[in-house]
């Protein structure tokens, strides 16, 4: 019997979706003879049964295309928005998985989607996850597809900020994505040899990072670049998130709950301004003038690197193995040269940020990068 595979992607678009695409549905389809279908736009449209075939046609020319040519969507099968009304549309997804007459569901994506993915494998499905964003934050896998492009970005930018800093004789900020983790900052910082570099696993102290612009100066260098993690912050804002988050898990309460969650949000809206209020920081305790360079979405855009075309058609075509094999409820998690098959339930909700003992975080140290601390 032909297997009947669905194939999305959810969360965040990130270079390599495409690469990783047609690297299961070519492994799936012309390898092993199975028959597969995309959903659009995420869980949104499994929900909303709106699907694409993935035949030799479709999986033609896209290895290089940034994006998704399936669409994506932040969607989550338990909390999904219908007429304005948030709804539980587990049981909708359950029986169009059934009308397709899916052997199992392979879902694309980050954090967010290794959760949703086992609630499905937790409802009776057959999943599988592949290990997808810019962050490189899902646990369990050596590495995430769309890093390596994105940290290529980065590190052109970093490089790029040098010329225009030096010349101005400036401190430039540059804020780099990564959600609540510091892989991409630390990586570009690295590579693009920033003299500073602030990561959320490192909270920091704004004098220390004066006193290493100062040194700079005193030293003959009158710029300076800091590369910054977007979910990077201050000691003392550290402390208030960790006070937030700590009332929320306490609260018995529906009120004290109700309490927490604004205090949450309050703190994220404070936290949006965080980089051009260090920026301003800086110029005020160095006295050199301070410019900020948000790099946003372009980190997600484009063709993807040869790393993640590779990584992508090796996690895409691991995928197919296993479907093959019946091995379901896992994600392909990379091992060094090879995958491996991680259950679900020891990925999903556990985010890897950088370990404070991690090399990467020596080498910057003996280079002389100041990390905030
Ligand atoms: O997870 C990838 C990422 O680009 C993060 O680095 C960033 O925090 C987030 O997505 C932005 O999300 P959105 O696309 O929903 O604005």
């Amino acid at each position: 019997m032909k297997k009947h595979i669905g194939i999305l992607t959810s969360g965040g678009d990130s270079p390599g979706l495409n690469a990783a695409i047609r690297g299961l549905g070519k492994a799936a389809h012309g390898f092993f003879g199975m028959q597969v279908i995309g959903f659009r736009d995420g869980f949104r449209g499994i929900m909303e049964n709106r699907t694409m075939t993935l035949d030799a046609d479709t999986l033609s020319g896209i290895l290089t295309v940034g994006g998704t040519i399936l669409g994506t969507s932040r969607d989550r099968p338990e909390r999904m928005t219908v007429g304005g009304k948030l709804i539980d549309a587990t049981d909708v997804i359950i029986e169009n998985y059934e009308k397709n007459h899916l052997d199992v569901l392979v879902c694309l994506g980050g954090g967010g989607t290794q959760k949703a993915a086992l609630k499905l494998k937790e409802a009776g499905l057959n999943i599988i996850t592949l290990p997808k964003t810019i962050d490189n934050d899902v646990a369990m896998t050596d590495m995430t597809f769309g890093y390596d492009t994105a940290l290529g970005i980065a590190t052109e930018a970093v490089d790029r900020l040098h010329s225009t800093a030096h010349s101005h004789h400036r401190i430039v900020v540059v804020e780099i994505m990564g959600h609540r983790a510091g892989w991409l900052a630390l990586g570009a910082g690295i590579s693009g040899g920033a003299d500073v570099i602030l990561i959320p696993e490192i909270p920091y102290d704004v004098d220390s990072v004066a006193n290493a612009i100062r040194q700079r100066m005193r030293n003959g260098k009158s710029f300076s670049i800091v590369a910054v993690a977007e979910g990077a912050m201050s000691r003392g804002d550290a402390a208030i998130l960790k006070g937030a988050l700590d009332k929320k898990e306490k609260a018995d309460t529906k009120e004290e709950k109700k309490k927490a969650k604004a205090a949450l949000a309050e703190f994220e809206v404070h936290h949006t301004g965080n980089t051009l209020r260090l920026a301003k920081q800086l110029e005020e305790l160095t006295r050199l003038e301070s410019r900020v360079t948000i790099l946003g979405y372009v980190q997600r855009g484009g063709a993807p690197s040869a790393v993640d075309r590779l990584l992508a058609t090796r996690l895409g075509s691991a995928a197919a193995d296993l479907i093959n094999r019946g091995i379901y409820g896992v994600m392909v998690g990379v091992r060094g040269d090879g995958t491996e098959p991680v259950p679900l339930e020891k990925t999903a909700g556990k985010r890897k940020t950088v370990p404070l003992n991690h090399p990467w975080i020596q080498s910057a140290r003996h280079v002389g990068t100041n990390l905030g601390d």
